[in-house]
């Protein structure tokens, strides 16, 4: 897609200004490197002249193939060049393309061939990796995760995991990377996992390491029926064994010429199956460079191709296996692995045979001279058309169009543009901006709206079909990270449903793409092929012809097709003309994936796609909003109006009733401190992160934070580069509990910084389930900080707060009635219950918190500290946040006897206190409750000291008495 500058140049290309000629630039070009060169000849003569004459004319050869600008097609290229063509043909395919689809359903084999039961076991696969860092082990992952499979990761060499869950079975697949740490390993062991394997009926997966000289010409005696190996091969010609089992996603369709690679080198291992139980999966041929390869086959086996999979049908003792002889560099491994995993887990672990596949072509008429549709190229557009709809049924390219540069070419390109209007019902539309414009840089929906109009007035002038419900964004800009705006004017103008991007959470690594759903419009991930919208003649393909071949032979894009369910690819109208690269791509790849695979290509309209989508992965409706100025591609299309400034650096994220409104009440009061503006429904609190609130968006969250803003008369400083401990000793407490704080130095300077710290709080975070991912999500380095007192107290409050806010089910129901609510008491008591009990279990909580924070970024304060000496837990949370110079709470905060609490000093003789719904009064908890919850809390309070001395903080005096009575 082009930006609003390259939509400049566009307009200034129409008026007349921007058409200089080809010949023109060139001699502008020539004459800037002409003028160095004479600076440095010096002399002219003659011979010299000569000497340019031919220079300038090689230089013009060059010029014409690689100089500037790309965009312009100079007729002397046109002449020398040819366009790649899709020459590929399987041998395996009659010429319509028929395949019969013949493969095996992997849930209905058995180890050894029997009829066994099929017990319950989790659809996941155990991971053993050589070291966390090993690569084919990371290798392995990714494709799992690509793959969307769930995995455990185990080092070899340690003790198992453990495999079953009472009587079910935890993994339905054992995958190795190194396949020979599965034959060492010990008696113990061993006879577990096979135990394990045999009874669950599931296999086992693993590499053989190739450069291993120890097991050149050997045999690998440590299965029950031995099986002979040689390693340090090379190897060439792949191709499979088309009567294979394991062969299920993979279809022996061709034969891989040349070479083969493995890593580190190109050392295969290769097998020798002397067995009934060992068949042949893959299979090549010796190669040595310039002699005979060096081969340890045993007698009888010299002349016959060269096992490089090999499948155990596990005859001998019930396992079934699947062994590599090398790694995942060899592309068609990736496709055997996946079959491996399905064949071993007797189709638990078996991906779709179904591939969905959207191409979009944008900006169908937004693009220079000399690089538009002519009427040739829509006609072989049209003709490749019909020949993938005979692969893909029904299939259509997805053309976007911005109107405003309709019949900016020349009259060849003029005519292009007429012939595709023609055709507009052979293919399915959206409509792009009109002028090409990014959404963010929009503030204005009217504006907005208005430009959008413009376009589907021109579809509705011109025949264009307005009804497709989908639309993209140039630059993915407004649709993530979100502009409501776009998606506003979307659904007003246009009635919008799907959308696509690359950039949710980002736009790498491709496997971790992922769709959403914002303001009723679903958004689904897009995958990209590698041609962008100026890479538009071969040889210009960065890298070269063989590089976009690589990906489409086995590389990344057939891979993309493979591993992803829906594939929407985004191309571009310049794609098509000049080396028409985006025909050679996908037919290419189409047919490659048709031959090799037993995938059936489909293709839906976009909205039944995403419906499609989102019933395939549920999961993925709810978006987690990212911090825009974490990735820079995203700070790109992100208004500038937005900032990341506005975002909270700290969070108080509870739990209700220990104390947050005074701690709230008091944080505001510092004069480089403000809190998010109040909300008309939660009032101090935004309750973002925790509801549905989250799911309106980024946008809606940043309008409580104020602006920043400039501290005039303070000159404050903090440092959210690093957090200081929290929690102080006891000493340190005490030390402070009836003293004005002494204000220590800093040990390291923070830069001066005028800017107030923004914070929020809501109660609520503490223990919701969600919040600690969404919040580190969006803010990866906020500080928390959390309150706590006795769980048994905050129950009790919670409980009176309840009954205070006139909640029916509190006033019918006692304290301890409400606690002891069972299984078979109404709904309502036992989620009244829930909520007064689950926030008092604070280390389940805090570990929540802390498998995404790390320890240093959490404040964990005593909230009867906080109520008995404000100042020095006020003191202690500036510290934590690095403010200088603190500020001296002790002049501002006072001891209010009739309000029985601390309050805010307004002059000489007046307090200002919380309200009366903070620190009221109300019976004291009953016997019976108190033992209940002494009872009840133990086992979380013991797991609270645990957690507090593993990260080095005091316990607080209530948690000891809690933890004693
Ligand atoms: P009670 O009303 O049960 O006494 P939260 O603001 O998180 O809902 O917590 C309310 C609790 O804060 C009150 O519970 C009260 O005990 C405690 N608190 C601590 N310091 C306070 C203060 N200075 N003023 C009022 N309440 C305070």
């Amino acid at each position: 897609m082009l930006d609003e500058e390259h939509a400049r140049i566009l307009d200034k290309r129409k008026s007349g200004g921007g058409g200089g000629s080809r010949v023109l630039r060139f001699f502008l070009w020539l004459s800037c490197w002409g003028w160095n060169l004479r600076r440095r000849l010096h002399l002219v003569t003659a011979k010299r002249w000569l000497f340019l004459v031919i220079l300038a004319t090689t230089a013009y050869v060059i010029y014409s193939s690689c100089g500037k600008p790309a965009q312009v097609h100079p007729p002397l290229y046109g002449l020398m060049r040819t366009r790649p063509e899709v020459l590929y043909r399987c041998p395996t395919l009659s010429s319509s393309g028929e395949r019969m689809r013949k493969y095996i359903d992997h849930a209905t084999i058995s180890a050894g061939g029997g009829n066994r039961v099929r017990m319950k076991i989790d659809p996941k696969v155990l991971l053993f990796v050589e070291t966390t860092f090993s690569k084919l082990g990371r290798d392995l992952a990714e494709l799992l995760v690509h793959n969307r499979m769930k995995y455990k990761v185990e080092v070899s060499g340690k003790s198992l995991p453990v495999l079953r869950n009472g009587e079910k079975g935890r993994f339905s697949t054992i995958l190795f990377e190194n396949y020979t740490k599965y034959l060492s390993l010990d008696e113990w062991n061993r006879n577990i996992l096979d135990k394990y394997c045999a009874e669950f009926d599931i296999g086992i997966v693993g590499f053989m390491p190739s450069r291993d000289e120890t097991f050149v010409g050997a045999e690998l005696r440590n299965t029950a029926a031995s099986l002979l190996i040689d390693t340090n091969v090379r190897i060439k010609d792949a191709y499979l064994n088309p009567s294979s089992s394991v062969l299920r996603l993979t279809r022996a369709g061709d034969i891989v010429r040349g070479p083969l690679p493995n890593e580190p080198s190109d050392l295969w291992t290769v097998f020798y199956p002397n067995h009934t139980t060992y068949e042949a999966v893959s299979m090549a041929t010796p190669f040595q460079e310039g002699g005979e390869a060096e081969l340890h086959a045993p007698p009888g086996t010299v002349n016959i191709p060269l096992v490089t999979v090999v499948q155990d049908k596990g005859e001998a003792d019930g396992i079934r296996r699947v062994i590599f002889g090398a790694g995942l560099k060899f592309w068609l491994h990736r496709l055997l692995l996946l079959d491996a995993i399905s064949y071993s887990s007797r189709g638990r672990l078996s991906v779709s045979l179904k591939r969905y596949i959207l191409i979009d072509i944008d900006d169908i008429f937004v693009g220079e001279r000399g690089t538009r549709l002519k009427k040739s190229d829509v006609e072989a557009i049209l003709t490749a058309q019909e020949g993938l709809r005979r692969l893909v049924p029904g299939f259509k390219f997805n053309l976007g169009f911005s109107a405003k540069y309709f019949h900016f070419g020349d009259d060849e390109e003029n005519a292009g543009d007429d012939l595709i209007l023609e055709n507009s019902d052979k293919f399915m539309w959206f409509g792009h901006m009109w002028n090409h414009i990014q959404p963010h840089l929009y503030s204005n929906l009217t504006q907005l709206m208005l430009d959008m109009m413009k376009n589907k007035d021109f579809a509705k002038e011109h025949g264009i079909p307005t009804d497709f419900g989908y639309s993209v964004s140039p630059h993915h800009s407004g649709v993530y990270p979100v502009h409501d705006l776009l998606f506003d004017a979307w659904k007003k103008v246009w009635n919008v449903k799907v959308t696509s991007t690359e950039e949710y959470p980002h736009l790498r690594p491709a496997r971790l793409r992922r769709g959403f759903i914002h303001r009723g419009i679903m958004v689904l991930p897009r995958q990209t092929c590698g041609l962008f919208t100026h890479t538009i003649f071969i040889d210009r393909y960065p890298g070269g012809q063989s590089k976009l071949d690589e990906s489409i032979w086995g590389g990344e894009l057939f891979q993309s097709v493979v591993y992803n369910s829906i594939n929407v690819f985004m191309t571009h109208m310049s794609n098509y003309g000049n080396d028409r690269l985006g025909l050679y791509t996908f037919e290419s790849v189409i047919k490659y994936v048709q031959c090799w695979t037993n995938l059936q290509m489909v293709t839906l309209p976009p909205v039944l796609l995403a419906e499609k989508y989102f019933k395939m992965h549920p999961d993925e409706g709810d978006p987690i909003w990212g911090n825009p100025c974490d990735d820079p591609r995203h700070r790109k299309i992100w208004s500038s109006n937005k900032t990341c400034d506005s975002l909270p650096q700290f969070l108080v994220i509870g739990p209700q009733k220990t104390g947050t409104t005074a701690l709230y009440t008091f944080l505001t009061m510092h004069p480089a401190i403000s809190s998010n503006k109040p909300s008309p429904e939660t009032f101090e609190e935004v309750q973002f992160f925790n509801g549905k609130n989250y799911l309106r968006g980024l946008d809606w969250y940043l309008k409580f934070f104020a602006s920043e803003e400039v501290l005039p008369t303070t000159n404050v400083t903090t440092s959210f580069a690093h957090a200081s401990s929290s929690f102080a000793s006891d000493d340190d407490a005490n030390a402070h509990h009836n003293a004005v704080p002494t204000l220590p130095p800093f040990h390291e300077e923070p830069p001066p910084h005028t800017k107030r710290i923004l914070f929020e709080k809501s109660a609520t975070y503490f223990d919701n389930e969600l919040v600690p991912k969404r919040a580190h999500a969006l803010l990866p380095r906020a500080k928390l900080v959390t309150i706590l007192i006795s769980p048994a107290k905050r129950a009790h409050s919670w409980y009176q707060h309840m009954r205070a806010h006139n909640d029916s089910v509190a006033l019918n129901y006692t304290f301890y009635e409400v606690l002891t609510a069972s299984v078979g008491s109404p709904k309502v008591l036992r989620d009244l219950r829930n909520r007064c009990l689950n926030p008092g279990r604070y280390a389940q909580n805090l570990e929540r918190w802390l498998s995404y924070f790390p320890p240093q970024q959490l404040l964990i304060l005593d909230g009867e500290e906080l109520r008995d000496d404000p100042v020095a837990v006020m003191y202690r949370l500036q510290r934590f946040l690095q403010i200088q110079p603190l500020f001296d709470y002790s002049t501002k905060l006072r001891y209010d006897r009739s309000k029985g609490f601390y309050c805010q000093v307004i002059s000489q003789n007046r307090n200002k206190c919380l309200g009366r719904s903070k620190g009221r009064h109300y019976p004291p908890m009953d016997d019976r409750s108190e033992k209940y919850l002494q009872s009840y809390y133990k086992s979380h309070n013991s797991a609270l000291e645990k957690l507090l001395r593993r990260l080095d903080h005091s316990i607080p005096p209530w948690l000891r008495e809690d933890l004693i009575e």
